[in-house]
């Protein structure tokens, strides 16, 4: 039997004045999957990462063995990204070798999540170019996907994408990849419709969690001996708008903060929600870390306003500034477009003075893509790709430079680091996070995995910093 439930662009669009509804959800059980094996890959961003937690809370509980292998996997789940055309065909690269697979072990059983799944013609081209896909399920019923393996089990294909605004569910149980930092959704979905991003189309409606839910699972982890927790959303600092009762960022951040958990991360902010009050409460608490993610995508106020951003650079600039002074050491991290349709060379130099005056810690840097469905896809763009692709180099030549040299500062400095492992490359080392979110790997003990400790910087590179621990004399 094939079920068939496509994603709607029109009905993904929709912001309706309806209640978000908020249930609760509880895992299926059953003998069917013991001891298999499942692979799962993720694509995307942080919130994906965190979505592939839920997922894997739903396999083990079926008890299912993860594996790295797929060759072992009996299950296969992909876990997409729609954000730019490259993560599609890496997808789509991957179903070439899955197709393969398919064909010597037709038992296997495929599921394809994520953004992806959100989008229509996606959605369709799996259904008729990929037949041998099992199961395509989207961001909104990923709770559904024990229900879906077990009736794909029976040889039943279910496409299931609904393209509600979206509903908040509480009770899910996540299998966290670590035990030393978590993430913790606060808010769902984005509202704020820039003319270049799926997002809102693939992740609903903005709708945030009651702050006591979120409060609650910030005690369990803190008692579980979790020493960070990241607070998570397409746009953090829209948190409670929907509540329409006054509550906000800044009261859920400060609330946090007096859980007394080590460290309080958040992702994404956007500037326009950005508030005072928020600046002063992330200066106010020590375990509030002096890092904001804040991405200015242009530098250019006239490609701003075509993005649909609601700043112009000289209003970014003054929230960078009034950040710098009010939280001592932040350091402030973006994202940047370049190549949005119609930016001309002169645009480009108003993003690289963005840069020069800010000299952010670091930036992530995109070609701008564009994704059907969204006004910008049917904007003119004449800038040649070559054109594009030479402006991306000079700008992260700018980017790694600033990054090396914050970097630079910290040499000869001792900075509390949460270690989270040993490092890659380096077995006798350890890595771990500055409170400014940088990448140091530290001559210390595998004993300090989970806490957090004083370290001397010894070096820097543009992406990583290496340093010693600095044991404390007690007197
Ligand atoms: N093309 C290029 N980059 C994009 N981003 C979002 N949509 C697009 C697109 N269509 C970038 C933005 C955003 C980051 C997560 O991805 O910079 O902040
Ligand atoms: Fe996309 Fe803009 Fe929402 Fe960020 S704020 S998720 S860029 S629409």
């Amino acid at each position: 039997m094939i079920s068939v439930k496509l994603p709607d662009l029109k009905e993904a669009k929709k912001r309706t004045k309806e209640k978000v509804e908020y249930s609760s959800v509880s895992l299926i059980s059953s003998d069917k999957f013991i001891g298999k094996h499942y692979f799962l890959r993720t694509y995307g961003c942080q919130m994906n990462e965190h979505d592939s937690e839920e997922m894997k809370g739903i396999l083990e509980h079926l008890g299912m063995i993860p594996t790295d292998d797929l060759l072992l996997a009996d299950v296969i789940v992909l876990n997409t990204c729609a954000i730019r055309e490259n993560a599609h065909d890496k997808v789509f690269g991957y179903l070439g070798r899955i197709k393969h697979l398919k064909k010597e072990r037709p038992d296997v059983i495929v599921a394809i999540g994520g953004c992806m799944s959100q989008e229509p013609r996606i959605a369709e081209e799996i259904k008729s170019r990929h037949p041998y896909v099992n199961i395509v399920f989207g961001t909104h019923n990923i709770h559904e996907l024990g229900k879906l393996l077990l009736d794909a089990s029976v040889g039943n294909q279910d496409i299931e994408v609904s393209s509600i605004e979206g509903s908040v569910y509480e009770g899910i149980t996540y299998q966290r990849d670590s035990s030393i930092t978590a993430w913790v959704n606060i808010i769902y979905g984005c509202d704020k419709f820039c003319t270049y991003c799926i997002v809102p189309y693939t992740r609903g409606k903005e709708r945030s969690r009651k702050l006591e839910e979120i409060i609650q699972e910030v005690n369990l982890l803190k008692q579980q001996g979790y020493q960070e927790v990241t607070l998570l959303g397409q746009n953090v600092n829209a948190y409670g708008k929907d509540f329409q009762d006054g509550t906000d960022f800044a009261m859920l951040l400060e609330a946090v903060a007096k859980t007394n958990i080590p460290r309080i991360r958040f992702v994404t902010s956007h500037p326009w929600d950005f508030t005072d009050e928020m600046i002063r409460i992330i200066s106010l608490y020590s375990n509030v870390m002096p890092y904001i993610h804040l991405p200015v995508q242009s530098g250019s106020s006239r490609i701003l306003k075509l993005m649909g951003r609601r700043y112009t650079k000289e209003e970014y600039l003054s929230l960078f500034w009034k950040m710098k002074e009010r939280i001592p050491g932040v350091a402030i991290t973006t994202d940047i477009i370049v190549g949005f349709p119609g930016e001309t060379e002169e645009d480009f130099l108003e993003t690289l003075d963005v840069v020069e005056t800010c000299k952010f810690d670091g930036a992530y840097t995109f070609i701008f893509s564009p994704r059907v469905g969204t006004p910008a896809a049917l904007m003119k763009d004449d800038t040649p790709k070559e054109e594009k692709e030479r402006r991306l180099q000079r700008l992260n030549e700018r980017v790694n430079f600033y990054s090396k040299q914050n970097n630079e500062k910290l040499v000869g400095k001792t900075v509390p680091v949460l270690i989270l492992g040993v490092s890659e490359k380096d077995s006798s080392r350890v890595y771990g996070y500055t409170d400014t979110m940088k990448l140091v790997n530290v001559e210390a003990g595998h004993d300090t995995i989970g806490k957090i400790i004083d370290v001397l910087i010894l070096d820097a590179k543009s992406f990583s910093l290496d340093g010693k621990e600095v044991i404390s004399e007690k007197v």
